[in-house]
């Protein structure tokens, strides 16, 4: 090549470097680094693209090891609404406080973009969680098989029912206030009498972390 068109092309390069620089600067100076913001359809296409490519292609096929049953779906309800529900909500829109302050929001998990998922897809993510985001990985050593469960969960999500939805409120996590309330209201509900109930823990089955 001539000495003047590498000269060119490369005073072409920085140009176009300075100029998406000083784009994203302005940008971010105007709008700040807030989580609030919704990701524009730019970044949510990269974001979705990042998804796919950093997946191992074998993650796609995996097929789900679980046989799928009633006991199993309640487990998976619980175990959802112990440890996922703080961010996606217990109906998966990700309609919570937690949901709403993360950047990238949580998607609502009964849509498409999820649901067309494979299983094995689905799966990974749960163990492995997503850079970069608040999504975290839920793997260890004797994680599998309670996030081959969760997978059933989330394709039973489009088809919670208002029943599901109540009966999952109780078994999200509560504050010790949360808890104390609960207690006084059921004292109060027995007629005043001390209950000798605790809270159980039984849905703390799990992904012990
Ligand atoms: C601290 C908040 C938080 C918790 C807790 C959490 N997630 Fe997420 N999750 C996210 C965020 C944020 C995303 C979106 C990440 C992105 O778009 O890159 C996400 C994405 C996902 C996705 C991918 C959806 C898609 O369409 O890309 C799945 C599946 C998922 N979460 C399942 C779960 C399960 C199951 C649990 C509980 C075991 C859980 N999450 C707990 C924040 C959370």
């Amino acid at each position: 090549m001539r000495r003047p068109v590498v000269i060119g092309s490369a005073f072409v390069v920085v140009a176009l470097a300075v100029s998406v620089g000083a784009y994203v600067y302005m940008r971010t100076a105007m709008h700040g680094f807030s989580a609030r913001a919704e990701p524009s359809s730019t970044e949510r296409m990269l974001a979705t693209y990042a998804r796919a490519t950093a997946m191992p292609s074998s993650a796609k096929t995996m097929k789900n090891p679980v046989q799928g049953s009633p006991e199993v779906l309640h487990e998976s309800m619980a175990h959802f609404a112990d440890h996922c529900s703080v961010c996606h909500a217990n109906n998966g829109t990700g309609n919570t406080m937690f949901g709403n302050g993360l950047y990238p929001k949580p998607p609502d998990l009964r849509l498409a973009r999820t649901q067309d998922l494979t299983d094995g897809e689905i799966f990974y993510i749960v163990e492995n969680g997503i850079r970069m985001s608040g999504m975290p990985a839920f793997g260890g050593s004797d994680s599998s098989e309670d996030s081959w469960k969760l997978v059933y969960f989330i394709r039973h999500l489009p088809r919670l029912t208002p029943t599901e939805e109540t009966q999952m409120e109780s078994l999200n996590p509560k504050t010790p206030e949360e808890a104390q309330e609960d207690r006084e209201e059921e004292q109060f509900l027995n007629g005043g009498e001390p209950s000798a109930k605790t809270p159980t823990m039984d849905h703390m089955k799990g992904h012990k972390q």
